[in-house]
């Protein structure tokens, strides 16, 4: 009997990479869930899976949706906003959960959630994306090369031609501009969203892009994980006018001169549609690692480059490899936590092993 997996935003802009994924996999149906499904219809229809309205804030809809699921991808953020509502319900009622959540905050506290799911014998994970499970097992692979890991500096650069989903665009504003916790140089540190801007240089075909700081769970996670004194996350555009637009909109939050910054996402996506002709579909992540090995100083970087339009596909691919894991091998672990360690690198580029992306170690 086929295992059924309910993927809340299912035809979202990252939902309906995951939902087209997994409905490709024997053994496994696919259902997916929104608010508004009747606008995706012709989406829904082509993927050729089944669609329920659902909101994730309304228990009595959250329940019927989730009779007879095996597992649920919640792709419904940002979830400082969407909260545990479905992921509790999932670990009081024994259904194992996977999430996309970046929200620094959330993904920390999905840990409250342990000793329910362990007692309802299910797993309970939020992050599994870019950050911190793809950033993660990059640097799980180059630890090894170090006695010792002082700088962690990871970063992610998205090519302008890739599509925008409204919820990750309320997640960047809502730290744009605001205080944020950076560990540096061993203490913490307060900073800015999207200040402290760096321009990092990626291999071919994507050349040199600007980075701000991000509020990501990564600056929690990391410095404990791998005891580094540094640990910086940045992100950035390939358009330099959209960058310096959201840092400028960040000094006027700063300044008091504009309140609910994330009540501008819809206006400001429309406006950034209007640029998609221009620059290109290349983009890419990079963690790089400074330390030290036999005493001396030791730097190490790896990338993951998506060379075509497939970018979007990258923070999908931890979600696909767990559920595809979980549905061929079952369950191995119960808890509810953070989706660190639980997928070594391997397991996640195999799920883009067809497209044009590429892993770069320097
Ligand atoms: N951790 C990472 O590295 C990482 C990387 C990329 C993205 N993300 C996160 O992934 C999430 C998805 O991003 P996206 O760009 O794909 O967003 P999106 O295009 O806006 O899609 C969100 C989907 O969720 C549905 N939805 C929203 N609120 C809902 C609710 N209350 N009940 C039911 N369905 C709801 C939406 O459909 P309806 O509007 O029809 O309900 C839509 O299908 C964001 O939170 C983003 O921050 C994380």
């Amino acid at each position: 009997m086929s295992k059924k997996i309910l993927i809340l935003g299912g035809y979202g802009t990252f939902g309906r990479r995951i939902t087209r994924a997994l409905s490709k996999i024997p053994g496994i149906e696919c259902i997916v869930a929104g608010r508004r499904p009747h606008r995706a219809r012709k989406l829904i229809q082509a993927m050729g899976v089944t669609a329920l309205e659902v909101d994730v804030q309304d228990n009595a809809s959250l329940k019927s949706a989730l009779e007879g699921v095996f597992a649920v991808v919640n792709t419904c953020g940002p979830f400082h906003e969407t909260g545990y509502n479905v992921a509790r319900y999932c670990a009081k009622n024994g259904i194992h959960y996977v999430d996309l959540a970046d929200s620094r905050d959330y993904v920390k506290g999905i840990s409250k959630l342990d000793k329910q799911a362990r007692a309802s014998n299910c797993l309970i994970v939020a992050g599994a994306s870019s950050v911190p499970t793809i950033s993660a097992a990059l640097v799980d692979v180059m630890a090894a090369a170090f006695d010792r890991i002082d700088e962690i500096h990871s970063a992610i650069s998205p090519g302008n031609k890739n599509p925008r989903g409204i919820a990750t665009m309320r997640s960047i504003l809502s730290y744009t501009g605001m205080p944020i916790r950076v560990w540096l140089n061993g203490r913490w540190a307060d900073r800015h969203g999207w200040s402290d801007s760096e321009k990092i240089r990626f291999p071919s075909p994507i050349g040199g892009r600007r980075v701000y700081l991000c509020n990501v769970p990564d600056l929690d996670i990391f410095p404990k994980r791998y005891g580094a004194r540094t640990v910086t996350f940045r992100a950035g555009l390939e358009l330099g006018l959209f960058n310096f637009g959201l840092y400028l909109l960040g000094v006027w939050r700063r300044w008091g001169w504009i309140r609910n910054l994330p009540d501008w996402a819809g206006r400001l996506l429309l406006v950034s549609n209007w640029f998609r002709p221009l620059g290109g579909y290349a983009g890419g992540m990079r963690v790089l690692l400074r330390g030290e090995k036999n005493g001396k100083p030791l730097e190490h970087a790896m990338f993951l480059i998506a060379r075509d339009d497939n970018g979007p596909l990258i923070p999908c691919s931890p979600a696909i490899a767990l559920i595809r894991q979980w549905a061929r091998r079952g369950v191995s672990t119960t808890g509810a936590m953070p989706c660190v360690g639980l997928l070594k690198l391997d397991d996640i580029t195999e799920q883009l092993k067809d497209y044009d992306i590429v892993l770069v170690r320097t």
